[in-house]
């Protein structure tokens, strides 16, 4: 199994090109499978998570081309299975998100229930009783959701009682095929769902509220091919940000959108960081500073992103003070805490707040990765740790963060990749 060695103590320092965000090309990947014409897609990640996608859309009857310059068309012509594998399903839980296409498009789906996962439980409920809503009969059998909607989906009006991002993606796609209008209120806001909504459009959806909490989209009978563009990666450019915060260094994050993360810039600026911002660049120069301790409390966008809330406890770990960090989404997400205990940190957890009290300097050890931002967040303490650290199970990493030790490298980071 892949470990990354990382020899700590190195301010990094330099520039790199951040990559296609993930969260938006694995919904777009899907949203695919509404249309019968090939779509274009630029900007789509080198992950292990946009491969299973690919592999999904593939078993479902897609074509797919690979092409260069990181583009893919999807040709959805020719899709004519509607059964989402246990195989596939059990390696990416966003393999749910092809349920609303192919309910739309093909009045059924089954797709393997998804299990929890080390952050938590992560039930689905809300989808399908947004499916119910229009229309579906969803029943459970074998371990996997059946739905089907003899005569197509209906617009409804929908209030989903939790943000979910998931949901509201799959009730969306589900949506721009149905007859009639749906409303979808308390709309998960994220900039993913602006993008998948954008791509929905360019296909020939119609909707509205875009960026909003409230959702209005008025069902066609067909979409059409398009060429899109996946967003930058804001959970990426943020992880880096930070590492180099946290190591004492300068970084010039580039190809990202400095709007997509706002309540993350803020935090770092309160950290004690000089941040500055162009188009599609941010820079940030730490100038050897230590940060200063900043509370964090995770919530839906335009919130803090329960994504970045590991990589800040590494920040903190190591700044002067004493900060809480409360994880308000997802059940389980404070994983990462004793590994870094491990490394010298002093974070102590209270219910769903670490109290994390900076200390002078980290130790490097063997720590183990147990989901995909609390393996980001070990690296960043590898960093910034003296001696060795070995992080491991990185398969969890390889899921988010594309070629994360070239990247590194080339940030003047002592980091490889290492078998046994
Ligand atoms: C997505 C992101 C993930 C991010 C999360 C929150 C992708 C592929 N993943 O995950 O990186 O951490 O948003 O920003 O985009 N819930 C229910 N019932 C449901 C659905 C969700 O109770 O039917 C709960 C979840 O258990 C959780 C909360 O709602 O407590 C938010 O989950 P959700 O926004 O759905 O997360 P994902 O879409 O799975």
């Amino acid at each position: 199994m892949d470990k990354l060695l990382i020899r700590g103590g190195t301010p990094l320092d330099g520039d790199i090109r951040i990559s296609g965000s993930k969260n938006s090309a694995l919904p777009i990947l899907a949203a695919s499978l509404l249309c019968p014409a090939p779509v274009q897609l630029h900007n789509l990640p080198h992950l292990h998570d946009v491969t299973t996608m690919i592999d999904l859309l593939g078993c479902l009857g897609a074509d797919i081309t690979v092409g260069h310059n990181l583009s893919t068309e999807i040709d959805a012509a020719n899709a004519n299975q509607t059964i989402a594998p246990y195989e596939l399903v059990k390696t990416m839980r966003a393999s749910i998100l092809v349920m609303g296409p192919l309910l739309a498009r093909f009045g059924q789906a089954e797709v393997s229930f998804p299990g929890g996962c080390a952050i938590g439980s992560r039930p689905v409920d809300l989808h399908l009783r947004g499916f119910e809503a229009m229309g579906a009969d969803i029943s459970i059998e074998g371990g996997y959701i059946k739905a089907r909607a003899e005569g197509g989906l209906r617009g409804a009006n929908i209030f989903m009682e939790t943000v979910t991002v998931g949901g509201t993606e799959n009730l969306l796609m589900a949506a721009v095929l149905a007859q009639g209008e749906t409303v979808l209120e308390n709309a998960a806001m994220e900039p993913e769902i602006v993008d998948l909504a954008r791509f929905l459009n360019a296909m020939g959806a119609k909707i509205e509220g875009i960026g909003s909490a409230t959702l209005r989209i008025q069902g066609v009978n067909e979409l059409h091919g398009c060429e899109y563009s996946v967003m930058p990666d804001r959970i990426e450019t943020g992880t880096y940000l930070v590492a180099a915060a946290a190591t004492g260094g300068s970084i010039k994050v580039k190809h990202t959108d400095p709007n997509s993360l706002d309540a993350v810039l803020a935090k770092l600026r309160e950290s004690g960081f000089e941040l500055q911002s162009g188009d599609d660049w941010i820079s940030l120069q730490s100038g050897g500073r230590r940060p200063k301790a900043v509370g964090i409390k995770t919530a839906p966008f335009p919130g803090f992103p329960t994504d970045m809330q590991a990589q800040f406890m590494a920040l903190n770990t190591i700044a002067s003070g004493s900060a809480r960090v409360t994880e308000t989404i997802f059940e389980n997400r404070l994983i990462q805490t004793h590994e870094m205990n491990r490394m010298g940190a002093n974070i102590v957890i209270e219910g769903n707040t670490a109290i994390v009290t900076g200390v002078e300097k980290l130790t490097g050890a063997p720590v183990m990765a147990s989901d995909l931002r609390a393996s980001a967040s070990l690296v960043i303490a590898g960093l910034v740790a003296q001696g060795e650290t070995i992080v491991d199970r990185i398969y969890h990493i390889d899921r988010g963060y594309e070629c994360i030790e070239e990247k590194l490298q080339q940030l003047g980071a002592d980091i490889r990749r290492i078998t046994d």
